[in-house]
């Protein structure tokens, strides 16, 4: 049955014979590339890590796991995804192709509302069925950590039987996912005309019953012209803090709503999409450490043409994260390397932004920083080992599913 958790092994031991980026790792970490490297895993967490003539003769005793001079990078972190939902959205691929845009979809009744009646006729199991094979493609490419928004059920039932399918999907794949609540995501049909009451009716009851359930980690908005409004977003975000839940959002992929400003106000973790951000927005962001989640997935789908200003998040020293954005309509997309990809040809990232897009800046992106998106003694142990000789190859092929070895909260992972 797929959804049998695969038996994994301890990943515990000497990793020998490694390889290290650099610029992958905590800067007190005394590595070379091409040196001779050796992480030591004890009780499912780095202990060690450094040149292996160095391994202090404490951890001589312990079993070796031969490195064979991959590259060992921490593991992966898709910071922004929707990976739950019932169906698919090719037809709207069909659409667009013929001259509608996303805009023109969503009015036509297609878009998220279309993806919301197939989740809402789902089952929970079902949710699962379709998403495991999804979420396994990137777990097999190195990811260790994975936000999963709701924002496809719009009612406190279906909202929750998806951010349950999030929490089921952690413990059947042994990987760290952070569940964010996205119920402003789009006005539910029963609620056309009646944004305001819909945006009562999450901020009342939908999102504190959920969070009661210990079902939200963070909360998100999409804030757009097709969406929902700044004052609603602010809503939200006053709901939210009122939980003591962090905040982030969808902002300026469609429209310069100075979404980003409000956000960075309520401290959020992350700014995403961004493709209209504006200089003040940039500053906020500075201002109040908001990641910018670049996602080229839906730029490249959507065939945006609006680049997100990267010289100014750049010289602003906004971290800059990359995700997948995975979702049915905008962003069908199964590999957060191809992402790495798309940032450097598509948004001019260099190689290293474009890593630290995918590890740290990732992982600061859901509040994991301490956990995931580095390779350092005292943190679990989530690192990939790759066959490549380079670590700008990560970024460099695509369409390509390179064997690696991925070492998942402590456990040498099967899938
Ligand atoms: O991140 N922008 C809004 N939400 C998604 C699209 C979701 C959908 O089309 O189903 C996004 O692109
Ligand atoms: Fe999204």
């Amino acid at each position: 049955m797929t959804q049998a958790a695969k038996p994994h092994t301890s990943a515990d031991g000497r990793w020998l014979n490694l390889r290290l980026a650099p610029e992958l790792f905590a800067a007190d970490v005394p590595v070379a590339e091409g040196l001779p490297a050796c992480i030591v895993v004890q009780q499912g967490r780095i202990v060690w890590v450094g040149p292996q003539d160095k391994v202090p003769a404490v951890y001589a005793g312990l079993p070796a796991h031969e490195g064979g001079a991959r590259l060992a990078t921490p593991g992966l972190v898709d910071c922004h995804t929707h990976l739950v939902y019932g169906g698919e959205r090719a037809n709207e691929f069909a659409m667009r192709l013929a001259g509608a845009t996303y805009e023109e979809v969503a009015r036509a009744g297609g878009g998220i509302v279309s993806s919301v009646k197939a989740t809402r006729e789902a089952s929970e199991e079902e949710l699962i069925a379709q998403a495991l094979p999804r979420l396994d493609q990137l777990l097999a490419e190195g990811v260790t950590a994975i936000e999963i928004k709701s924002g496809y059920g719009l009612s406190l039932e279906h909202e929750r039987k998806q951010l349950r399918v999030a929490r089921r999907l952690a413990e059947l794949r042994g990987v760290t996912v952070r569940t964010t609540f996205l119920g402003a995501h789009a006005l539910p049909p029963e609620y056309a005309g009646r944004s305001q009451d819909y945006i009562d009716l999450v901020c009342r009851d939908i999102m504190p019953a959920l969070a009661a359930e210990g079902l939200i980690d963070a909360v998100d908005v999409f804030c757009e012209r097709i969406a929902f409004s700044l004052a609603e977003t602010e809503q939200v975000f006053q709901a939210a803090q009122a939980l003591g839940l962090p905040v982030k959002l969808h902002a300026e992929q469609l429209s310069n709503m100075e979404g980003a400003a409000l956000a960075a106000r309520y401290g959020a973790l992350s700014c995403d999409h961004i493709e209209h951000l504006s200089e003040n927005g940039i500053a906020a962001m500075r201002d109040a450490g908001t990641v910018a989640v670049l996602l080229p997935g839906a730029f490249y789908t959507l065939r945006d043409t609006k680049l997100p200003p990267i010289d100014g998040l750049r010289a602003a020293k906004v971290p800059m994260a990359v995700s997948t954005d995975h979702n049915p309509g905008t962003s069908p997309a199964l590999s957060l390397l191809l992402m790495a990809n798309m940032a450097c040809t598509l948004f001019r990232l260099t190689v290293p932004e474009a890593l630290a897009g995918i590890t740290r800046h990732a992982a600061l992106a859901l509040g994991l920083q301490h956990e995931q998106g580095l390779i350092a003694a005292g943190r679990p142990a989530n690192f990939v080992l790759w066959p490549v000789r380079h670590a700008a190859e990560l970024a460099y092929w695509f369409g390509h599913k390179p064997d690696c070895t991925v070492v998942r909260q402590g456990r040498i992972a099967r899938t």
